[in-house]
């Protein structure tokens, strides 16, 4: 299938520039391209985890003082010390699993810190995001507190780079173990007599890293000798997580699992951020399609992983995990001393970003066992925005809609789709060296989509990256007839428009036009939007 460009595209580019000078400032006139699209409704690839929807919640900026947490004094409305605003709207989104305390942070935790009687627990320096130091008010329970309150599974990060095998086995214990040993009956003293039932654990994070500086041979070899202390305590069976690479690095991922052996492991987690060259609202459009042309990389990451996964565990019993995603932008300096380190305001662009991921783990549904944006609050691509620590707001950002446009996604089985669209870009090519070397400039992204079902639904996620370019989309249905179609938009024409705490919902989710006729959907997606189509069918 090609792209079929319309006359109107070339006229309306000629336009463009007299036309421009009179739009705002991030805003582009946009032309029209025909795009053909296939959804294969009998060609299943696997389930949608509801784990791809997961979360990350670290000990970085606001995120959780400040953030989700404001304490139990705090003027801001809250239920026991969590911020009311951040419960309520992650409830209604909701986050199957949420990964806490690091990040980096992680590793130079020391999880007795957090229990216990709040005023004897020990003010340490947060020595990974600004040296700071933090209360430990938010500990253990508190974090279990929070996940049962917006209905999500904890997933710890454990301490290897600093902590030792007996620490993580103790907090196991601690966690898990129901009652009769000194360290349970702490918990319940504590205020938790019944078990908290932890099953994910990660052992260690970015040991490669933040948490280590290690080789992919030694970060498996600690990862043998803190898993073989690892007991559930009478709980569900443990979920342990290794280190996996940096972004699609096949050499740490040989080295570790060739050194792993037959040492047991249920997940391993990759990280892969889509880093930006500017501040979150000065994008141009070069810079924001640099940004999204990573995302066909992240996809080939994720099939040259589980390939190479698949090399040493042939049924599949490690699954793989997306540990930490997100567009990562250049954050302006003043926004982090106000707001906290890695505060980082979310766009349209970054909402696109989200759809261009959540696109990626429907179609590779099969290889995934679970991904967690980075982070819930205030950091990086975050779901939820507050104005700082001290801050009384919270808005929904881009992010959130895109979230909640995937949700009707989840649990329905992916299916195979074929779209004239987004495809890897080459490799930019090397030059030879000498300074200010000009880069070819970057390829624009394209089309995006995925689609799942289950029983009668049908649902179909698109994605229009293009700042300039609107896009017909005729999409054929193999395999089973629509009944009924609805749409559904995330959009804003500004690539730097965002949700402020003056405007929190310029950007949501708004009802769009879709035609379902004779085995074929046509919808138009405007320049920079995510659109969902539910259909029933038969
Ligand atoms: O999410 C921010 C940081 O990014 C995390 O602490 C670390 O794991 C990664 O490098």
């Amino acid at each position: 299938m090609s792209v079929q460009s319309t006359r109107r595209q070339f006229t309306s580019a000629a336009a463009a520039a007299s036309v421009a000078a009179l739009l705002p400032r991030g805003v582009f006139s946009a032309s029209t391209a025909n795009k053909k699209a296939v959804i294969h409704a009998d060609q299943e690839i696997g389930t949608v985890r509801p784990e791809f929807h997961s979360n990350f919640a670290e000990h970085l900026g606001s995120c959780v003082y400040g953030g989700m947490w404001v304490g139990k004094k705090s003027p801001i409305p809250n239920v026991n010390g969590f911020r009311k605003a951040t419960i309520d709207y992650l409830k209604e989104l909701g986050v199957p699993v949420l990964r806490w305390p690091g990040g980096c942070f992680a590793d130079d935790y020391h999880w007795r810190d957090g229990i216990g009687p709040v005023e004897k627990r020990p003010r340490r320096v947060n020595i990974h995001w600004g040296q700071y130091t933090e209360d430990n008010s938010f500990g253990t329970h508190e974090f279990v507190e929070f996940c049962r309150l917006i209905g999500s599974e904890p997933y710890f990060a454990a301490n290897v780079g600093s902590g030792s095998p007996q620490e993580m086995r103790d907090w196991m214990e601690y966690c898990n173990y129901p009652k009769g040993s000194t360290l349970s009956d702490e918990r319940a003293v504590n205020g938790s007599p019944e078990p908290f039932k932890i099953r994910y654990w990660g052992v260690g994070n970015e040991l490669w890293g933040c948490g280590g500086a290690m080789r992919p041979e030694q970060a498996a070899t600690e990862y043998r000798q803190f898993a073989n202390y690892a007991r559930n305590f009478g709980g569900s069976p443990l979920f342990l997580v290794g280190c996996g690479p940096n972004g699609n690095d096949a050499r740490w991922t040989r080295g570790f699992m060739e050194t792993l052996g037959n040492g047991r492991m249920q997940g391993y987690s990759m990280h892969y951020y889509e880093n930006g060259t500017l501040p979150p609202q000065q994008f141009t459009p070069e810079a924001m399609y640099t940004q999204f042309n990573m995302f066909p990389r992240v996809e080939q990451a994720i099939i040259d992983q589980r390939t190479l996964l698949d090399g040493y565990d042939p049924a599949r019993r490690i699954g793989l995990i997306l540990d930490e995603w997100g567009v990562w932008d250049r954050i302006p300096q003043s926004d982090e001393q106000r707001n906290g380190r890695l505060w980082q305001q979310a766009t349209i662009r970054s909402a696109v970003a989200a759809g261009l991921g959540l696109n990626i783990f429907n179609r590779q549904a099969e290889k995934l066992y679970m991904c967690n944006i980075a982070q819930m609050v205030n950091v990086l691509q975050s779901i939820l925005l507050t104005d700082g620590p001290e801050g009384k707001n919270c808005v929904r950002t881009a992010n959130y809609w895109a979230f909640l446009l995937f949700k009707g996604h989840r649990s329905k089985t992916a299916l195979k789709v074929e779209y004239d669209g987004f495809r890897l870009p080459p490799r930019p090519p090397v030059f030879g060296g000498g300074r200010g070397m000009q880069q070819p400039p970057e390829p624009p992204p394209d089309l995006s989509m995925s689609a799942s079902r289950q029983g009668n639904e049908m649902l179909a996620s698109f994605v229009n990256p293009r700042h300039d370019v609107d896009m017909t989309v005729e999409c054929s249905v193999r395999g089973a007839a629509i009944r009924q179609a609805r749409a559904e938009i995330v959009h804003d024409s500004d690539l730097n428009a965002y949700n402020s705490f003056d405007n929190p919902n310029r950007i949501t989710i708004k009802k769009h036009e879709v035609s379902a006729q004779g085995g074929t959907l046509t919808i138009t997606l405007p320049a920079l939007s995510v659109a969902t189509v539910t259909m029933q069918v038969a």
